[in-house]
Protein backbone atom coordinates (compact mmCIF):
# COMPACT_ATOMS: atom_id res chain seq x y z
CA UNK A 1 0.00 0.00 0.00
CA UNK A 2 1.62 3.61 -1.03
CA UNK A 3 0.80 6.78 0.97
CA UNK A 4 0.26 10.16 -1.05
CA UNK A 5 0.41 13.66 0.59
CA UNK A 6 0.92 15.29 -3.02
CA UNK A 7 -1.79 15.20 -5.67
CA UNK A 8 1.13 15.25 -8.32
CA UNK A 9 2.16 11.80 -7.15
CA UNK A 10 -0.53 10.21 -7.02
CA UNK A 11 -1.87 11.49 -10.26
CA UNK A 12 1.57 10.10 -12.01
CA UNK A 13 0.63 6.55 -10.27
CA UNK A 14 -3.03 6.79 -11.71
CA UNK A 15 -1.62 7.73 -15.15
CA UNK A 16 0.44 4.06 -15.25
CA UNK A 17 -2.55 2.72 -14.37
CA UNK A 18 -5.03 3.85 -16.41
CA UNK A 19 -2.50 3.23 -19.59
CA UNK A 20 -2.50 -0.94 -18.24
CA UNK A 21 -6.79 -0.63 -18.42
CA UNK A 22 -7.06 -0.75 -14.39
CA UNK A 23 -10.64 -0.48 -13.26
CA UNK A 24 -10.10 2.06 -10.12
CA UNK A 25 -12.38 2.52 -7.29
CA UNK A 26 -12.45 5.27 -4.77
CA UNK A 27 -13.58 5.44 -1.09
CA UNK A 28 -13.51 9.35 0.82
CA UNK A 29 -13.09 9.47 3.84
CA UNK A 30 -12.61 11.90 6.59
CA UNK A 31 -10.23 9.42 8.57
CA UNK A 32 -10.80 7.86 12.24
CA UNK A 33 -11.38 4.97 10.32
CA UNK A 34 -13.81 2.42 11.35
CA UNK A 35 -15.59 -0.80 10.31
CA UNK A 36 -18.13 1.12 8.73
CA UNK A 37 -15.63 2.64 6.34
CA UNK A 38 -13.60 -0.47 6.05
CA UNK A 39 -17.35 -1.90 4.66
CA UNK A 40 -16.94 0.21 1.86
CA UNK A 41 -13.45 -0.28 1.51
CA UNK A 42 -13.70 -3.63 0.94
CA UNK A 43 -16.76 -3.12 -1.50
CA UNK A 44 -14.49 -1.39 -3.87
CA UNK A 45 -11.30 -3.89 -3.83
CA UNK A 46 -13.85 -6.74 -4.51
CA UNK A 47 -15.08 -4.92 -7.40
CA UNK A 48 -11.81 -3.06 -8.70
CA UNK A 49 -8.44 -3.72 -9.66
CA UNK A 50 -7.30 -0.93 -7.39
CA UNK A 51 -8.71 0.94 -4.68
CA UNK A 52 -7.70 4.68 -3.40
CA UNK A 53 -9.34 6.15 0.00
CA UNK A 54 -8.84 9.57 0.54
CA UNK A 55 -8.08 10.79 4.28
CA UNK A 56 -9.03 14.53 4.13
CA UNK A 57 -11.09 16.62 7.11
CA UNK A 58 -12.54 19.33 5.06
CA UNK A 59 -12.49 22.41 6.85
CA UNK A 60 -15.07 23.78 3.98
CA UNK A 61 -17.91 21.34 5.29
CA UNK A 62 -18.29 22.17 8.85
CA UNK A 63 -20.32 24.89 9.82
CA UNK A 64 -19.39 24.91 13.22
CA UNK A 65 -15.40 25.26 13.81
CA UNK A 66 -15.76 23.35 17.07
CA UNK A 67 -16.40 20.18 15.52
CA UNK A 68 -13.63 20.62 13.14
CA UNK A 69 -11.43 21.20 15.86
CA UNK A 70 -12.65 18.53 18.11
CA UNK A 71 -12.84 15.88 14.36
CA UNK A 72 -11.01 12.61 15.84
CA UNK A 73 -7.60 12.39 13.54
CA UNK A 74 -5.87 8.86 13.83
CA UNK A 75 -3.87 9.27 10.65
CA UNK A 76 -1.15 6.35 11.83
CA UNK A 77 -4.24 3.55 13.09
CA UNK A 78 -6.12 4.69 10.36
CA UNK A 79 -3.05 4.14 7.72
CA UNK A 80 -2.19 1.20 9.31
CA UNK A 81 -6.01 -0.22 9.39
CA UNK A 82 -6.18 0.24 5.47
CA UNK A 83 -3.19 -1.79 5.09
CA UNK A 84 -5.56 -5.09 5.75
CA UNK A 85 -8.40 -3.94 4.38
CA UNK A 86 -7.52 -4.17 0.60
CA UNK A 87 -6.40 -0.56 0.08
CA UNK A 88 -3.92 0.17 -2.56
CA UNK A 89 -3.32 3.89 -2.19
CA UNK A 90 -4.27 6.30 0.42
CA UNK A 91 -4.26 9.69 -0.50
CA UNK A 92 -3.56 12.13 2.50
CA UNK A 93 -3.51 15.91 0.99
CA UNK A 94 -3.22 18.96 3.56
CA UNK A 95 -5.92 21.68 3.32
CA UNK A 96 -3.67 23.78 0.93
CA UNK A 97 -3.12 21.07 -1.29
CA UNK A 98 -6.75 20.66 -1.79
CA UNK A 99 -7.67 24.24 -1.77
CA UNK A 100 -5.21 25.18 -3.88
CA UNK A 101 -7.09 28.50 -3.38
CA UNK A 102 -10.45 29.50 -1.73
CA UNK A 103 -13.60 27.89 -3.26
CA UNK A 104 -16.23 29.67 -4.05
CA UNK A 105 -18.58 27.84 -5.99
CA UNK A 106 -22.23 27.64 -5.22
CA UNK A 107 -23.78 24.47 -6.41
CA UNK A 108 -27.55 24.30 -6.73
CA UNK A 109 -29.02 21.41 -5.59
CA UNK A 110 -32.59 22.08 -5.76
CA UNK A 111 -34.27 21.24 -2.87
CA UNK A 112 -32.09 18.25 -1.54
CA UNK A 113 -29.52 21.16 0.88
CA UNK A 114 -32.38 22.65 2.20
CA UNK A 115 -33.73 19.78 4.09
CA UNK A 116 -32.90 18.16 6.94
CA UNK A 117 -28.89 18.14 7.20
CA UNK A 118 -28.86 21.00 4.87
CA UNK A 119 -31.09 22.88 7.15
CA UNK A 120 -29.73 22.38 10.10
CA UNK A 121 -26.13 22.27 8.61
CA UNK A 122 -26.41 25.36 6.34
CA UNK A 123 -23.22 25.18 3.89
CA UNK A 124 -22.11 21.87 4.67
CA UNK A 125 -23.53 19.29 1.37
CA UNK A 126 -21.57 22.79 -0.80
CA UNK A 127 -18.41 22.17 1.24
CA UNK A 128 -18.97 18.26 0.60
CA UNK A 129 -19.54 18.87 -3.07
CA UNK A 130 -16.79 21.54 -3.05
CA UNK A 131 -14.55 18.75 -2.16
CA UNK A 132 -15.62 15.45 -3.67
CA UNK A 133 -15.77 17.32 -7.04
CA UNK A 134 -12.39 18.47 -6.38
CA UNK A 135 -11.11 14.71 -5.37
CA UNK A 136 -13.39 13.18 -8.36
CA UNK A 137 -10.61 15.48 -10.80
CA UNK A 138 -7.67 14.05 -9.45
CA UNK A 139 -8.55 10.27 -8.46
CA UNK A 140 -10.73 10.33 -11.97
CA UNK A 141 -11.99 6.49 -10.73
CA UNK A 142 -14.73 4.52 -12.25
CA UNK A 143 -16.80 3.67 -9.57
CA UNK A 144 -17.02 5.77 -5.97
CA UNK A 145 -18.57 4.48 -2.73
CA UNK A 146 -20.63 6.09 -0.17
CA UNK A 147 -22.27 4.94 2.96
CA UNK A 148 -25.95 5.13 3.30
CA UNK A 149 -25.42 6.07 6.91
CA UNK A 150 -24.81 9.57 5.25
CA UNK A 151 -27.94 9.09 2.78
CA UNK A 152 -29.06 12.89 2.36
CA UNK A 153 -25.08 13.17 1.29
CA UNK A 154 -25.28 10.00 -1.33
CA UNK A 155 -28.54 11.77 -3.20
CA UNK A 156 -26.87 14.79 -3.14
CA UNK A 157 -23.84 13.36 -4.59
CA UNK A 158 -25.89 11.03 -7.30
CA UNK A 159 -27.39 14.63 -8.45
CA UNK A 160 -23.55 16.13 -8.28
CA UNK A 161 -21.92 14.06 -11.11
CA UNK A 162 -25.68 14.50 -12.92
CA UNK A 163 -25.27 18.16 -13.05
CA UNK A 164 -21.66 18.34 -13.28
CA UNK A 165 -21.76 15.48 -16.29
CA UNK A 166 -19.11 13.28 -14.08
CA UNK A 167 -18.62 9.52 -15.41
CA UNK A 168 -18.21 8.51 -11.96
CA UNK A 169 -20.74 5.66 -10.98
CA UNK A 170 -21.83 6.25 -7.63
CA UNK A 171 -22.35 2.79 -5.07
CA UNK A 172 -24.62 2.94 -2.14
CA UNK A 173 -23.05 0.32 0.27
CA UNK A 174 -25.28 -0.17 3.62
CA UNK A 175 -24.81 1.04 7.40
CA UNK A 176 -22.78 -0.97 9.81
CA UNK A 177 -23.41 -1.00 12.74
CA UNK A 178 -22.07 -1.70 16.43
CA UNK A 179 -23.21 -4.63 18.08
CA UNK A 180 -26.13 -2.47 20.22
CA UNK A 181 -27.26 -0.94 17.16
CA UNK A 182 -25.75 2.28 16.88
CA UNK A 183 -24.89 3.39 13.09
CA UNK A 184 -20.86 3.51 13.46
CA UNK A 185 -19.58 7.11 13.30
CA UNK A 186 -15.88 8.70 13.99
CA UNK A 187 -18.01 10.62 16.42
CA UNK A 188 -19.23 7.85 18.79
CA UNK A 189 -15.60 8.36 19.87
CA UNK A 190 -16.59 11.96 21.47
CA UNK A 191 -19.81 10.52 23.59
CA UNK A 192 -19.16 9.91 27.29
CA UNK A 193 -19.66 6.47 28.72
CA UNK A 194 -22.88 7.16 29.82
CA UNK A 195 -24.13 8.74 26.26
CA UNK A 196 -22.41 6.34 24.27
CA UNK A 197 -24.27 3.80 26.03
CA UNK A 198 -27.88 5.50 25.31
CA UNK A 199 -26.98 6.39 22.03
CA UNK A 200 -28.38 2.81 21.04
CA UNK A 201 -31.72 4.27 21.94
CA UNK A 202 -31.53 5.63 18.62
CA UNK A 203 -31.70 2.73 16.61
CA UNK A 204 -33.84 0.26 18.92
CA UNK A 205 -36.51 3.52 18.79
CA UNK A 206 -36.04 3.37 14.88
CA UNK A 207 -36.24 -1.00 14.19
CA UNK A 208 -39.34 -0.43 16.87
CA UNK A 209 -40.63 2.20 14.54
CA UNK A 210 -40.24 -0.27 11.56
CA UNK A 211 -42.63 -2.67 13.06
CA UNK A 212 -45.24 0.22 13.25
CA UNK A 213 -46.41 1.20 10.18
CA UNK A 214 -49.07 -0.87 10.06
CA UNK A 215 -51.07 0.39 12.97
CA UNK A 216 -50.00 4.21 13.05
CA UNK A 217 -50.27 6.70 9.87
CA UNK A 218 -47.14 8.70 8.71
CA UNK A 219 -47.42 11.71 11.51
CA UNK A 220 -48.47 9.22 14.11
CA UNK A 221 -45.47 7.57 13.98
CA UNK A 222 -42.90 10.50 13.12
CA UNK A 223 -44.44 12.18 16.47
CA UNK A 224 -44.46 8.33 18.23
CA UNK A 225 -40.24 8.50 17.42
CA UNK A 226 -39.82 11.81 18.35
CA UNK A 227 -41.56 11.54 21.78
CA UNK A 228 -39.89 8.22 22.65
CA UNK A 229 -36.69 9.28 21.96
CA UNK A 230 -36.69 12.34 24.03
CA UNK A 231 -38.04 10.41 26.83
CA UNK A 232 -34.12 9.62 27.19
CA UNK A 233 -32.90 12.29 29.06
CA UNK A 234 -29.53 12.05 27.40
CA UNK A 235 -31.25 12.58 23.83
CA UNK A 236 -32.98 15.07 22.02
CA UNK A 237 -34.27 15.22 18.29
CA UNK A 238 -33.11 17.68 16.19
CA UNK A 239 -35.30 16.13 13.34
CA UNK A 240 -37.26 13.29 12.17
CA UNK A 241 -38.40 13.34 8.73
CA UNK A 242 -39.73 10.52 6.71
CA UNK A 243 -38.59 11.21 2.93
CA UNK A 244 -38.96 9.89 -0.25
CA UNK A 245 -35.32 8.50 -1.76
CA UNK A 246 -35.06 10.21 -4.79
CA UNK A 247 -36.09 14.16 -4.28
CA UNK A 248 -35.88 13.67 -0.31
CA UNK A 249 -39.70 15.21 0.07
CA UNK A 250 -41.62 14.85 3.18
CA UNK A 251 -44.14 11.85 2.91
CA UNK A 252 -47.85 12.61 4.00
CA UNK A 253 -48.76 8.97 3.72
CA UNK A 254 -47.21 5.30 3.08
CA UNK A 255 -49.19 4.51 0.11
CA UNK A 256 -47.16 7.80 -1.70
CA UNK A 257 -44.28 6.01 -2.40
CA UNK A 258 -42.44 3.29 -2.58
CA UNK A 259 -38.58 3.95 -0.83
CA UNK A 260 -39.21 5.81 2.36
CA UNK A 261 -36.59 6.75 4.49
CA UNK A 262 -36.75 7.69 8.10
CA UNK A 263 -33.90 10.49 8.54
CA UNK A 264 -33.11 11.56 12.23
CA UNK A 265 -30.46 13.92 13.91
CA UNK A 266 -30.20 13.68 17.71
CA UNK A 267 -27.89 15.05 20.41
CA UNK A 268 -26.43 13.81 22.53
CA UNK A 269 -24.61 16.73 24.86
CA UNK A 270 -22.75 18.65 22.04
CA UNK A 271 -22.41 15.68 19.80
CA UNK A 272 -24.95 15.37 16.97
CA UNK A 273 -25.62 11.47 15.89
CA UNK A 274 -27.17 11.15 12.42
CA UNK A 275 -29.19 7.98 11.69
CA UNK A 276 -31.82 6.30 8.89
CA UNK A 277 -33.91 3.70 8.65
CA UNK A 278 -35.92 2.32 5.54
CA UNK A 279 -39.82 2.23 5.71
CA UNK A 280 -40.72 0.14 2.97
CA UNK A 281 -44.42 -1.16 3.06
P1 LIG B 1 -16.79 10.24 6.66
O1 LIG B 1 -17.76 10.66 7.69
O2 LIG B 1 -15.41 9.87 7.07
O3 LIG B 1 -17.43 9.03 5.88
C1 LIG B 1 -16.79 8.46 4.75
C2 LIG B 1 -17.76 7.48 4.12
O4 LIG B 1 -18.02 6.42 5.03
C3 LIG B 1 -19.11 8.15 3.79
O5 LIG B 1 -19.55 7.69 2.52
C4 LIG B 1 -20.00 7.63 4.91
O6 LIG B 1 -21.37 7.55 4.57
C5 LIG B 1 -19.42 6.24 5.14
N1 LIG B 1 -19.79 5.74 6.46
C6 LIG B 1 -19.58 6.35 7.65
N2 LIG B 1 -20.12 5.62 8.65
C7 LIG B 1 -20.69 4.53 8.08
C8 LIG B 1 -21.42 3.40 8.57
N3 LIG B 1 -21.68 3.23 9.86
N4 LIG B 1 -21.86 2.48 7.68
C9 LIG B 1 -21.62 2.63 6.35
N5 LIG B 1 -20.94 3.68 5.83
C10 LIG B 1 -20.48 4.61 6.67
O7 LIG B 1 -18.76 11.42 4.74
C11 LIG B 1 -17.67 11.94 4.84
O8 LIG B 1 -16.62 11.40 5.56
C12 LIG B 1 -17.32 13.24 4.13
O9 LIG B 1 -18.46 14.03 4.04
C13 LIG B 1 -16.69 13.02 2.74
C14 LIG B 1 -17.64 12.31 1.78
C15 LIG B 1 -15.36 12.24 2.86
C16 LIG B 1 -16.35 14.40 2.11
O10 LIG B 1 -15.51 15.13 2.92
Amino acid sequence: MKVFDYKADLQKELRDLAQKNKKIGFVPTMGALHEGHISLIKKSASDNDITIVSIFVNPNQFNDKKDLENYPRFIDKDINLLKNAGCDFVFTPSVKEIYTEEDNRIFDFGDLDKVMEGKHRVGHFNGVAQVVSKLFNIVNPDVAYFGRKDFQQYVIIKKMVEILNIPIKIIACPIVREKDGLAMSSRNLLLSKDQRKNSSFISETLFKARNLINKLNVKELKDWVVDTINSNPFLEVEYFDIVDDVELKSINNWQEQNNNVGCIAVKVGKIRLIDNINFNL
